[in-house]
């Protein structure tokens, strides 16, 4: 990473991730409709399709931020939703969005869930999990509040393996991205911070190892749209 790339100290990371999302909430739903040419939503979709979510889910979306996987959800058939997030600003927009989630929806860490062992049968984390201050704790979380048999489905960023997707990937999130973002959401770094940590993500962490850790028994990674999004599932 050069010095001009824009990541957060680990000790720094959990309020500095905070804060931005805070102060890019209003805008966020705008962004990623434009900047993603509304393929975020398709993504979500297929996550939830690939996780089997139906009529008997119990689903828990953490860092849920506005709520487009549940709201996708709740169109899918899925009735049971809670979703978590430690930014304040983000979840009330959710809660502008879906008077339905409002009591179920609850602010705090990834890291640290405060909820009983074995509630839910699919935990769902889109675009989140790269933002985690400690993904392992996380995901040892998750183990703990999924049934036996419950699912957790990650959607993430990845960085293409076809050079040519690669390099038009590069050109478009580090020039026309940032611009736009910075412009619009009038963040300083958010939308540099997006392609700079999809890099070292990609470079640094590796999901399946990361879900065999915490206990999870399977786990599977799906590449999506030419490879530049990923969904992992992994079965308790
Ligand atoms: C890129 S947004 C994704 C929001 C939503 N899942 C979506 O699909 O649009 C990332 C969200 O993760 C939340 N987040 C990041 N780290 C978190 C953590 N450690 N615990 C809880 N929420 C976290 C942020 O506040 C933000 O709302």
């Amino acid at each position: 990473m050069n010095s001009k790339t824009v990541l957060f100290k680990e000790n720094e990371k959990k309020n500095e991730v905070k804060k931005m999302f805070d102060s890019i909430a209003p805008k966020y739903d705008f962004l990623n409709r434009l900047l993603s040419a509304g393929i975020d939503n398709y993504w979500r979709k297929k996550t939830l399709k690939l996780a089997d979510a139906n009529e008997n889910t119990i689903l828990f979306d953490v860092a849920c931020g506005t709520g487009d996987v549940a709201i996708m959800a709740r169109k899918l058939g899925v009735k049971n939703i809670f979703g978590a997030d430690f930014s304040h600003n983000m979840l009330s927009l959710f809660e502008v969005k879906s008077e339905w989630i409002k009591g179920k929806d609850i602010q705090i860490a990834a890291e640290n869930i405060p909820v009983k062992d074995e509630s839910f049968t699919l935990i769902t984390v889109a675009f989140g999990v790269r933002n985690f201050y400690d993904i392992p704790a996380a995901f040892k979380e998750f183990q703990r509040v999924l049934k036996p048999g419950g699912k957790s489905a990650i959607l993430e960023f990845r960085m293409p393996s076809n050079p040519v997707v690669k390099a038009l990937y590069i050109f478009y999130f580090k020039n026309i991205l940032p611009f736009f973002g910075k412009l619009i959401s009038g963040h300083p770094t958010a939308y540099k911070y997006l392609p700079d940590s999809v890099e070292d993500f990609d470079k640094n962490v590796d999901l399946v190892k990361l879900f065999k850790e915490a206990g999870f028994t399977k786990a599977q990674r799906h590449s999506l749209t030419f490879g530049i999004a990923q969904v992992v599932i992994a079965e308790k």
